[in-house]
């Protein structure tokens, strides 16, 4: 079997979008200040662009969680594999994500953090899978609504390949 990649989504139309959302950040948080929680890895490339379009003063930290491990399907359970260096406590959370899926990694982040007395929640994912949905969790801010099919690049990856393409693709096993 082998895998065929096609374009999705150019790097123009992402580098626009992550534009268009840093603005909004800018003004919703106008006098705050928002702590961006990038989830690693898939978020790095996202959330550090992202971070690059905020204008109200942002600091940013990395959390990684259990996802799919080599495969293509959740597990529905969700585990710390590395946690945040910095207390989130009194501050503007923004947890930031490459993308929603089922919704169980936004879904526990958002109680962690709830637990962890943050001042504020927000969700951002650049990109939806509305359909997959399995658990009721609302995303504050979304790149861009997409099929259910397997996606690449940007930071995304499949069996940690393809996180370096600079574009977002459809990945098909033929
Ligand atoms: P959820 O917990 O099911 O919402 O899954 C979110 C995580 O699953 C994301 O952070 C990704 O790491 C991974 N994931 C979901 N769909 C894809 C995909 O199409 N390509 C690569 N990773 C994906
Ligand atoms: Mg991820």
């Amino acid at each position: 079997m082998s895998e065929k990649i096609r374009i999705m989504l150019p790097e123009e139309e992402i580098d626009q979008r992550v534009r268009q959302l840093g603005e909004q950040i800018s003004q919703d948080y106008a006098s705050e200040s928002v702590f961006l929680v990038c989830i690693l890895k898939g978020a790095s490339f996202f959330a550090c662009d992202l971070a690059k379009r905020i204008t109200v003063p942002t600091t940013i930290d990395f959390m990684a969680t259990s996802s799919y491990g080599s495969g293509t399907v959740s597990t529905g359970e969700v585990k710390i594999k590395k946690d945040l260096d910095l207390p989130v406590s009194g501050r503007n959370v923004i947890i930031v994500e490459d993308i929603i899926d089922s919704g169980h990694t936004l879904h526990f982040l958002d109680n962690l953090f709830k637990d962890r007395n943050a001042k504020s929640i927000k969700k951002c994912a650049l990109l939806d899978k509305a359909d997959r949905r399995e658990v009721d969790v609302t995303v504050d801010y979304v790149g861009f609504s997409v099929p259910d099919a397997f996606l690449v690049g940007y930071g995304l990856d499949y069996d940690q390949k393809y996180r370096n393409l600079p574009y977002i693709a459809v990945l098909d096993f033929e």
